[in-house]
């Protein structure tokens, strides 16, 4: 029988793996020009972070998460995010000694039991930014930015759309939350069962209800942004303020919560225009260090789903000048041939050219066939005739002009494939 792929999973190969390339080089170069230093965490942590850093009354833990007890009888889980796992990091390495602010990035896989729709897998991957050790607001600017960096440079800006909202700090949260439980208890009984159960556990979350019924009874509910606690306020303020300095747009949309229970102050999401999609989310998480048990630790940051933008770029037929390599293709007859196209091939591949060389015992007419198929731009003969007489034969595939060069004329061979690509272009 046939073994097929886990349902949420994919193969990601040929096109689909250079869009990935092209926004992993992105990333890479956005994080090197910013300082921020890359961090490679495991795949699987112990449970107990997950329960005690995202949060237990979260779907993430509650419903999501790939646990399972390994032969010694430990309770592991493959994560399902990569923010518990960097400040599990942070504090077993004693990084608070270090000189700070800490930045660090990371692209990496994540693993949720999620129903399957567009653009939601099971295992999907995430580019995340994580910021320790500044209370300043700028920090908070600084990781908005870095994901505007991004968004620009993929040619998405004009797609999506960055919302703000600010959930305070523990106490004016706290004070809100018994505000809002005192509206909507009247109305309890009349909203959904999911609302009735986050009443109890995580009452910020009936924020983020879809049901029409709850949505009805919400629209009159104070909401957390208008009842923050001055220094809240302000910090918000701030933030808001530096954003309009930089020109990145933003609006605010009271009713993000986010659902990650690690989170206060400024948080903030990024959507399609067009599709109904969350692109990235972050915020800041201050108190997250202490809990998982290192010494208190100003903390910001985002994800952005990898996958997210791959469909994106794919929807908007971006980006337009993904595979502008010169590609030549070196057929061959025999093992002489081979090594003699390998010889000329470092001084090509020295010039920026792609080289790819014939492995197989196919005939020239398919190996002819086998570059047209692989979009190569040029074909070179070293066929046995060609090994005797010193020379090779190099054809333009576009336009089936061809020329016959000596072997040792490599300003000739550059030349006739420098100027045939400029003359295809
Ligand atoms: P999150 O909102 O759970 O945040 O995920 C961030 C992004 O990951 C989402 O906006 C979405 O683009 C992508 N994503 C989430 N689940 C899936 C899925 N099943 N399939 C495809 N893409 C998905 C976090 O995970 C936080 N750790 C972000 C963060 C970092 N906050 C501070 N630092």
């Amino acid at each position: 029988m046939k073994i097929t792929k886990q349902k949420g999973t994919k193969d990601i190969f040929f096109d689909e793996v250079k869009i990935w390339e092209y926004i992993e080089e992105n990333i890479r170069q956005i994080c090197k020009e910013n300082n921020v230093s890359e961090i490679r965490t495991p795949v699987f942590e112990a449970t107990e972070l997950y329960a005690r850093g995202v949060g237990n009354d979260t779907d993430i833990v509650n419903k999501e998460m790939y646990t399972f007890i390994d032969k010694g009888g430990r309770s592991i889980t493959l994560r399902p995010e990569l923010t518990a796992g960097v400040v599990r990091s942070y504090i077993e390495n004693g990084m608070n000694s270090l000189a700070s602010p800490l930045k660090f990035w990371y692209v990496a896989n994540m693993y949720r039991y999620e129903k399957m729709q567009k653009g939601r897998y099971r295992e999907f991957a995430q580019f995340g930014i994580e910021i320790f050790d500044s209370d300043s607001y700028l920090a908070d600017v600084e990781t908005i930015k870095i994901s505007y960096e991004l968004m620009k440079r993929l040619g998405l800006y004009d797609k999506v759309i960055l919302s703000l909202n600010s959930i305070g700090c523990k106490e004016c949260r706290d004070k809100y939350i018994k505000k809002f439980k005192e509206y909507l208890m009247p109305n309890l009984d009349n909203m959904c069962e999911t609302c009735k159960v986050r009443f109890e556990k995580n009452p910020l979350r009936i924020l983020d209800c879809k049901e029409e019924k709850c949505n009805k009874i919400l629209e009159n509910a104070p909401l957390i942004t208008d009842n923050l606690c001055p220094d809240c306020k302000q910090d918000f303020e701030n933030v808001k303020s530096a954003l309009d300095k930089l020109n990145i747009d933003y609006k605010v949309d009271k009713k993000i919560v986010r659902g990650l229970d690690y989170y206060n102050k400024t948080v903030y999401e990024w959507t399609s225009k067009d599709l109904d999609l969350a692109v990235g989310g972050g915020g800041r998480y201050d108190g997250l260090v202490e809990i998982l048990g290192g010494q208190s630790c100003p903390a910001v940051g985002f994800g952005i789903g990898m996958d997210r933008l791959v469909l994106l770029l794919t929807q908007y037929n971006l980006p337009k000048d993904i595979d502008n390599d010169i590609k030549l293709f070196i057929a061959t007859t025999n093992e002489s041939g081979y090594i003699e196209a390998t010889k000329l091939s470092e001084i090509l591949k020295d010039n920026k050219i792609v080289v790819d060389i014939n492995i197989t015992n196919k005939s020239l007419k398919s190996q002819t066939k086998y570059a047209d198929k692989n979009n190569m731009n040029f074909i070179a003969f070293f066929g046995e005739d060609e090994l005797n007489n010193n020379k090779i034969r190099i054809k333009n595939m576009k336009n089936a002009n061809q020329v016959d060069f000596d072997i040792s004329d490599l300003d000739g061979i550059l030349k006739f494939i420098k100027e045939g690509n400029e003359s295809n272009a």
